[in-house]
């Protein structure tokens, strides 16, 4: 799918000049190219990809209309801002077997964990970093994404990096040292929904709805609510309080979390995750 003239928007303007290479093509590498080629954020004549297993950056290039290359030298050689998508154990090693080139691209990383410090020590110090943690909704274009930029990196390159999260969810700047909240937060995030969506379930099992039957009206509860506070722009508690009729039904499940701290269970876990984030960090 090769742009047009006529998708020659501002932003599209932008990206037609911004060749980009994709290192790792593994599940968030592809929800990541494949919403930013749906979205144009990206011209597929101008994506390079490469992976440790060939295969899934065949598949990708397939999927994309971007080009799979034999190695990371060559994807580097050609792209001005490189998308790292490999775990954190690989990617320090991944990164010193790159070789030195004249014009560095601008590198993002979405490694969990991985500081900007540790990155630009890995490339050299003027190196332009940005720090992602995407989340895995990301898959079906309902991800929450935060980033972090070095000192290096401009506005430009800013904007091109929020125009491509952009794509699949939404996305925020936001300075490093929150990041590892961020990864407490939306990163871990989506399993504590899906425990939750989990046990709902169960409840309407345990009180004689058939499985499947609660398991999708649970989902589409959690989809539904979250919506609402999107969309509506109000305050979780406000919408809460319209549905809480005194002596009802709301208020007696309600009190039932209340007892099983269920708030402070959930402020916990992202307090819990957000160390365990920073711990992975250091070591
Ligand atoms: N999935 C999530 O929930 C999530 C959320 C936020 C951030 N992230 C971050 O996203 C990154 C990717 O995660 P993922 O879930 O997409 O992982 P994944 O599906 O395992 O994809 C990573 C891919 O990178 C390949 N690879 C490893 N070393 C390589 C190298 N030196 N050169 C080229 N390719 C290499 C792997 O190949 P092999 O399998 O053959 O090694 C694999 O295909 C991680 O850093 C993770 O921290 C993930």
């Amino acid at each position: 799918m090769a742009l047009t003239p006529f998708d020659l928007s501002p932003q599209n303007v932008i990206m037609w000049m911004m060749k980009l290479g994709i290192i790792g093509c593994g599940k968030m590498g592809s929800a990541l190219l494949k919403g930013a080629v749906q979205s144009k954020s990206v011209n597929p004549a101008e994506v390079f990809l490469h992976d440790a297993f060939s295969q899934l950056a065949n598949q990708l290039a397939k999927d994309t209309g971007a080009t799979a290359l034999g190695s990371n030298a060559e994807v580097v050689a050609k792209s001005e801002a490189l998308l790292l998508c490999v775990k954190p154990q690989d990617m320090l090693n991944m990164l010193n077997q790159l070789p030195d080139i004249a014009e560095p691209p601008l590198f993002i990383s979405i490694a969990a964990g991985l500081t900007i410090s540790s990155l630009e020590d890995a490339l050299g110090s003027n190196s332009r970093v940005v720090r992602v943690m995407p989340n895995t909704p990301a898959l079906v274009s309902m991800g929450a994404s935060a980033f972090s930029r070095g000192a290096g990196v401009n506005d430009e390159d800013a904007k091109f990096v929020h125009d491509i999260l952009k794509a699949v969810g939404t996305v925020t700047e936001v300075p490093e040292k929150q990041l590892d909240a961020v990864t407490g937060l939306s990163g871990s995030g989506p399993a504590y929904i899906y425990t939750a969506i989990e046990a709902l379930a169960d409840g309407g099992v345990l009180m004689g709805l058939p499985k499947d039957k609660a398991l999708m009206l649970a989902a589409q509860t959690v989809a539904g609510a979250a919506e609402m506070v999107l969309q509506q722009d109000e305050h979780p508690a406000n919408l809460r309080d319209q549905v809480t009729s005194p002596g009802g039904t709301t208020i007696a499940g309600l009190s039932a979390l209340e007892a099983g701290a269920f708030r402070a269970t959930l402020i916990e876990a992202v307090r819990t995750a957000t160390h365990r984030a920073t711990e992975l960090g250091k070591s």
